[in-house]
């Protein structure tokens, strides 16, 4: 039995990517990860092909009965795009490297420019329910990194530098697209926490002070890994609620995943405007 570090290892990324290229030689060049409530987008692909993560090698099992994650591979607006519906968090007990196994295969398959998404708590004034944030930039308080452990140099650096971790031409072209589409978009800083219960009043004001306008559970180990494999990041957080303290009613899960089906749309418009200018 390996290590549990070596469980979701280079080798085992390089087997899951080979399966899927024997299935797609000509893999897509551009990877977006779903969050939570946003799974309506896989309907915006044409001709697509599902292949469900059990089937690919060392993919992680997706808790949820009856969600089960797929890799879903398709074209959207013409451009061929790998969509991966049915994130794992560590706050459901996967390892780190668990839970970025899936975007580091896509980045072993061929992504070169991943579009990672979120739902998220607003902090900020202008992060209003129903808005669209695209980050700048992220306060990374889980507490684990998918980096840690002994250094593969396959992967990349161990040290990865993330001074510019959210890729200036991706972020221009999102705002100009919002701004063209008149989206209420804005650009923030998100805060990752490790969950899963949602944050406390008082956190909330102490993320405040310390910069974030947005916090969420996931995302952030995912920009660490694609970074370390060189991959273009651009991540958007739907604001689903008003965070903890700055809204009357108390947080519900059920209230993220609505405002994620509500605000899908608004994505889905602001990805067609993108996505073709990432064909060349
Ligand atoms: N906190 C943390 N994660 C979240 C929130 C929140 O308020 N909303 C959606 N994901």
């Amino acid at each position: 039995m390996p290590a549990r570090h070596e469980q979701h290892g280079y080798s085992q990324a390089l087997r899951a990517a080979c399966y899927l290229k024997e299935r797609l030689p000509q893999f897509p060049r551009v990877g977006i990860v779903l969050g939570s409530g946003l799974g309506a987008l896989v309907s915006h692909l044409s001709d697509p092909v599902s292949i469900p993560y059990s089937r690919i090698p060392h993919f992680p099992r997706t808790a949820v009965e009856g969600h089960a994650g797929r890799l879903h591979l398709g074209r959207w607006k013409d451009l061929p795009v790998a969509m991966l519906a049915g994130r794992v968090h560590l706050y459901e007990g996967y390892a780190p490297a668990e839970v970025v196994f899936p975007v580091r295969v896509l980045g072993l398959a061929g992504v070169q420019t991943v579009i990672l998404t979120c739902a998220a708590g607003g902090i900020a004034p202008a992060a209003d329910v129903g808005r669209l944030m695209v980050f700048s930039d992220h306060l990374n308080f889980i507490g684990s990194s998918p980096l840690a452990g002994p250094h593969d140099k396959r992967w990349g650096e161990q040290f990865v530098d993330m001074s510019q971790a959210y890729d200036t031409r991706l972020r221009r072209a999102a705002m100009k697209a919002a701004g063209s589409l008149a989206l209420k978009c804005f650009e923030g800083v998100y805060a990752a926490m490790p969950g899963p219960q949602y944050e406390t009043p008082a956190e909330i004001r102490a993320l405040k002070r310390l910069g974030a306008d947005a916090v969420g559970m996931s995302t952030v180990p995912e920009v660490i890994a694609s970074r370390q494999l060189n991959m273009h990041v651009l991540a958007i957080a739907l604001i689903s609620n008003r965070a903890a303290g700055l809204a009357r009613q108390p947080l519900r899960h059920g209230e993220v995943l609505a405002a994620g089906m509500r605000g899908s749309e608004d994505l889905a418009r602001l990805l067609d405007r993108i996505l073709p200018g990432l064909g060349g």
